[in-house]
């Protein structure tokens, strides 16, 4: 009879630390609002933790201790996606822009209302719950076939593993590395002798294909939820933006930057403004997503072959790209200073083409021991005064194979709103 007692009272304990991590987690890992010192929530985890170790049957599947998996896996086994996971059109200049809202208005016969949101620069992932039960995560993969990387997505704090309504959805979103994350992690790896990741999106797919989730586990993943699989109004929606409190109020994490724009013209406001400012976050974004916000609308304008034609992507323009010095042309000023001059394979950066580019003076040509025929980088002005790991943040793929590019060219690139006035 005692142990009985003694056993419900312990079990007790268990649901109330397990709902009291759950609290505290997701407001710290969700709504990036800490309502404790992480001490305590150390504290209530070890005791959980102790408590699990000797009664191993109130390990409940989604304790906050059930994250990390003890298993290494031998391989990612496939996933159907239900739903197809597909892609968005780009558009890279306000003609663009203004074309897509054209082709929008006169696909749906009436003005419609946007919603703008973040393009988180990450990689897709698809998550399912049954009953409010986190059963499986994938990655994108084709968009048809993905990989199962449930262990490692477990691993992340802000994915919940139990849902606020015990309901059956699927739902997308863009798992991510923190750009302080992701300045450590390349720091250790560093000091490990081990080769850096060239940007947060390279280290955040990295992370997510490892097959031991401890790995993934020490890498600080975060994950922003950006719609619903399938179909929104199956969920009582009317809207996306309605989809997205909707998401939060589940437990997900959404991003709190989007906004809904009644026009066109509000949609290159908010563009303009998160060009400027895109330094300022804490994770990379590489554009921004315009989304039709009406499902009606939506349905109406229904989908090609590959994308919505609901949705497209504004891409910002590259901030650093690679190209090929093919000569390098002297001009003599009227104080008979030499100034040389880089001829490029003309390549296009912070959408304008750049074919030229001052060298500055011959000391920098010897000092970088640039020549004809050289790959080099030409980055935006200003990024060069950064700290070599904080500037690694805007380098292409290929970076590994060009650390030994000479930086030859600062371009002045003129401001979006500059550009889209031509
Ligand atoms: S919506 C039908 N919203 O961008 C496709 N995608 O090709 C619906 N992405 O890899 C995608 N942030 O994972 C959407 N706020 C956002 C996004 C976003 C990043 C990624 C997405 C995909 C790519 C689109």
């Amino acid at each position: 009879m005692d142990q009985k007692i003694n056993r419900n009272e312990v079990e007790k304990r268990v649901r109330e630390l397990n709902n009291l991590l759950k609290e505290y987690g997701h407001a710290y890992y969700v709504l990036d609002k800490p309502v404790v010192p992480d001490s305590v929530y150390d504290q209530h985890m070890q005791e959980l933790l102790a408590i699990e170790a000797e009664h191993p049957d109130l390990i409940f599947p989604d304790s906050p201790s059930q994250r990390v998996g003890g298993e290494i896996l031998s391989n990612f086994s496939k996933v159907v996606h239900e739903f197809p996971m597909l892609s968005l059109s780009n558009v890279f200049n306000e003609e663009d822009i203004r074309d897509f809202d054209r082709r929008v208005q006169a696909g749906a016969g009436h003005s419609i209302t946007y919603i703008c949101e973040l393009k988180i620069d990450g990689l897709a992932v698809s998550l399912k719950y049954e009953k409010g039960n986190f059963i499986q995560g994938s990655t994108r993969g084709d968009g048809t076939i993905g990989e199962d990387i449930t262990a490692n997505l477990k691993t992340i704090h802000a994915i919940p593993l139990k849902l606020s309504e015990p309901i059956t959805i699927e739902v997308r979103g863009e798992a991510y590395m923190p750009k302080k994350s992701f300045i450590k992690l390349n720091e250790m790896r560093d000091e490990n002798g081990e080769e850096p990741f060239a940007n947060p999106r390279n280290a955040a797919a990295g992370s997510l294909r490892q097959l031991d989730p401890k790995i993934a586990a020490s890498r600080n993943l975060s994950v922003f939820i950006y719609g619903i699989g399938g179909d929104g109004s199956a969920y009582g929606q009317d809207s996306h933006s309605d989809s997205l409190d909707y998401l939060a109020t589940l437990g997900f994490k959404t991003n709190t930057g989007s906004k809904r724009c009644s026009s066109i013209e509000e949609v290159i406001e908010y563009i303009e403004s998160w060009q400027e400012r895109r330094q300022d976050l804490d994770y990379e974004i590489d554009g921004i997503v315009i989304k039709v916000d009406g499902y009606e609308d939506q349905e109406q304008l229904g989908f090609t072959a590959r994308s919505p034609r609901w949705a497209t992507a504004y891409k910002f323009p590259a901030e650093e790209v690679h190209t090929k010095l093919l000569d390098i042309e002297l001009s003599v000023g009227r104080t008979g200073v030499v100034t040389p001059t880089a001829i490029l394979e003309p390549v296009r950066v912070a959408g304008t083409t750049v074919a030229r580019a001052s060298l500055h003076n011959e000391d920098l040509i010897r000092e970088k021991d640039i020549r004809i025929g050289d790959a080099v980088i030409i980055r935006k002005a200003g990024i060069l005064s950064r700290k070599s790991s904080v500037f690694s943040l805007n380098n292409g793929q290929e970076w590994k194979n060009l650390t030994k590019c000479p930086i030859i060219a600062r371009y002045v690139i003129p401001s979006l709103s500059g550009l889209m006035e031509k």
